[in-house]
C-alpha cells in the first residue's frame, strides 16, 4: 500500500515497519528506538538473527554518539562518499545499540543514503535500521512491485520509483591497518583509490574463518530457477538466456536482457529485476552469459550472479 511521506514518518515513529526507497535498493525500515519493530523486521524477512542490520543516518555528526573509534581515513571516506552507497563498519559502544541490530558484535554498519526523499525522512525520524526489502535469500527489491511480490499489496511502502544503482552499498571495514571490502556493491575498489591511495581488497573471512560480513555466509539473491553460469554446453539445455543487447544468442532461446556489455551501471540497474522476472514467468532454468570483464562494478555483478546460482 503506497503511503505518503507524512504517513511514513508517523508509522516509523509509532514503531511500525515501512518499505523505503534508497539509491541502491529498497529497505525495510524501523526506528532504532523501537526494539519491537526491529524484531518484526527479522520475522517479516525470515532473516537469521546472526545477520546484523545497517543503521542509516542523516548526518555523520550523529556517529559520535555510538562510535568509540574512527579508523584512519574514515573522515576522508565519509567526505567523499556520503551521502551515497558506502557502508562503514565501525567499533561501537554496545550500550548505545541494541544487541539484535548488531547480532552481538561490537561493531555496527552505518550509511548515509543519497536518495533525497530518504535523506529528508531520516532528518525527521532519526536513525533507521534498514535491511534490503526482500524475503531472506531472494533478490533484493529495486522497485515497488518487488516489495508487493514479497510482502503483499497491503504492506506500507513509500513510493520512490526504481532505485538508481540497483545493487546494495559497498561495505568497508578497517582491519590490520587498512580498509577492506567485506561486501562488494555499487562502489568498486578503484573508486576508493583517489581517497585512500590504494584500492581495498575484497576479504570475506577472518583468520579463524569466521565471515567478516555475516550476510556473506547466507544464501542470497536467488530466484527459484536453476541458473547455469556461462558454460556453452549448458546453454543447450536451458530454456532461456540472460545476456547482453549487442550479442546474438540461439534463435530458439528466449532472451532476458541485462543491458549493454559496455555499461555495467545499466546491468546493475536491471540485475535484480531480471532475476525476479524469471520467477514471475515461472522459468525453471536459465543460462547466463558470463563473458564480461571481471573488474570494477562488473565484479559486483559477477559475485551476485554467482551467489544467485548456488
Ligand atoms: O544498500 C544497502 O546497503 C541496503 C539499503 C537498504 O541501504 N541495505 C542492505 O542491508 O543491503 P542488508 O541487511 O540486506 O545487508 C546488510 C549487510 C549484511 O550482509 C550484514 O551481515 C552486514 O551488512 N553487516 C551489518 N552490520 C555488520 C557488522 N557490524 N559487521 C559486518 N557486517 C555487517
Ligand atoms: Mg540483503
Amino acid at each position: 500500500m503506497r503511503i505518503s511521506f507524512d504517513e511514513t514518518i508517523q508509522l516509523l515513529k509509532k514503531g511500525e515497519v515501512v518499505a523505503v526507497p534508497t539509491e541502491t535498493v529498497y529497505g525495510l525500515a524501523a526506528s532504532l528506538e523501537h526494539l519491537a519493530a526491529i524484531e518484526k523486521i527479522f520475522l517479516l524477512k525470515g532473516r537469521p538473527k546472526a545477520n546484523p542490520l545497517i543503521i542509516h543516518i542523516a548526518s555523520a555528526q550523529l556517529l559520535k554518539h555510538y562510535v568509540t573509534e574512527f579508523p584512519p581515513g574514515f573522515e576522508e571516506l565519509a567526505r567523499a562518499f556520503w551521502p551515497g552507497p558506502l557502508t562503514c563498519i565501525l567499533p561501537i559502544d554496545p550500550s548505545k545499540i541494541p544487541t539484535i541490530v548488531r547480532a552481538g558484535l561490537l561493531t555496527a554498519g552505518f550509511r548515509i543514503p543519497s536518495f533525497g526523499l530518504t535523506l529528508d525522512l531520516l532528518k525527521q525520524t532519526g536513525p533507521l535500521v534498514m535491511p534490503s526489502a526482500n524475503l531472506s535469500g531472494r533478490p533484493s527489491a529495486t522497485c515497488p512491485e518487488h516489495i508487493e511480490e514479497d510482502f503483499g499489496k497491503e504492506f506500507p511502502l513509500l513510493e520512490g520509483g526504481n532505485c538508481q544503482r540497483g545493487v546494495e552499498s559497498t561495505i568497508l571495514l578497517y582491519r590490520e591497518s587498512e580498509w577492506v571490502i567485506v561486501r562488494l556493491g555499487a562502489l568498486s575498489a578503484v573508486d576508493f583509490f583517489p581517497i585512500l591511495g590504494y584500492a581495498p581488497s575484497f576479504q570475506q573471512k577472518r583468520d579463524d574463518l569466521q565471515p567478516l560480513c555475516p550476510g556473506q555466509a547466507f544464501r542470497h539473491y536467488a530466484p527459484k530457477a536453476r541458473l547455469f553460469l556461462g558454460n556453452s554446453h549448458e546453454m543447450e539445455k536451458s530454456e532461456c538466456v540472460l545476456g547482453f543487447r549487442e550479442r546474438i544468442y540461439p534463435n530458439n532461446k528466449r532472451v532476458f536482457l541485462l543491458g549493454s556489455i559496455d555499461d555495467p551501471k545499466e546491468v546493475a540497474y536491471h540485475l535484480y529485476d531480471v532475476l525476479r522476472q524469471l520467477d514471475v514467468e515461472e522459468v525453471e532454468n536459465a543460462w547466463i552469459d558470463m563473458n564480461f570483464p571481471k573488474e570494477g562494478l562488473w565484479l559486483t555483478i559477477y559475485e551476485r550472479l554467482h551467489r544467485a546460482s548456488q
